[in-house]
């Protein structure tokens, strides 16, 4: 949190200094369309401090359901039954309960590890689901 304020502070003194840039070369556009660009930069850039070593993590969705969601989490979250209306191989419902970047704040992460679903994940499982969201939960 301390870095991501000390970003925006940069952030304010970089949009200064393209303001008050003496060679105005750059058109209020061209200010949006600089700020906008850092701010992409930093969406993909930032994420909070890993508790788990996830350079073995391809970061796909795939390989996060090979660490073992695919096997017990569809005994319930499958198309068929559909238990909550939550289907764990349905790329599009599982990323929308993460942040990406920030596992430890991720609506799924939370409930397999202090939550009602935590009694069916297994270490691999705890892993596999942050790594991919600290990844930036990817398809
Ligand atoms: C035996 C059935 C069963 C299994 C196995 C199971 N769940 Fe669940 N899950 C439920 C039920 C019932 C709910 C709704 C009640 C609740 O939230 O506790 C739920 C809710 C959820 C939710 C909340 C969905 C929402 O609406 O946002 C998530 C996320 C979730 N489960 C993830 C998992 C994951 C990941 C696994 C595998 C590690 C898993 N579940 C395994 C039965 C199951």
């Amino acid at each position: 949190m301390k870095f991501g304020s000390r970003r925006y502070i940069f952030l304010i003194l970089v949009m200064v200094f393209i303001h008050c840039s003496p060679s105005k070369s750059s058109s209020p556009d061209d200010e949006g369309i600089i700020v906008l660009a850092w701010l992409q930069q930093q969406s993909i850039t930032s994420r909070e401090n890993s508790i788990y070593d996830c350079s073995d993590s391809d970061g796909r969705f795939q390989t996060m359901l090979d660490s073992g969601p695919r096997e017990v989490c569809t005994q319930c979250h499958n198309e068929e039954l559909r238990v909550n209306d939550f289907v764990i191989t349905n790329y599009r419902m599982v990323q929308s309960r993460t942040i990406p970047g920030y596992p430890s704040q991720s609506l799924i992460y939370l409930k397999i590890t202090e939550g009602s679903m935590r009694n069916y994940a297994n270490s691999s499982i705890q892993k596999g689901i942050y790594c991919w969201i600290w990844n930036g939960s990817l398809n």
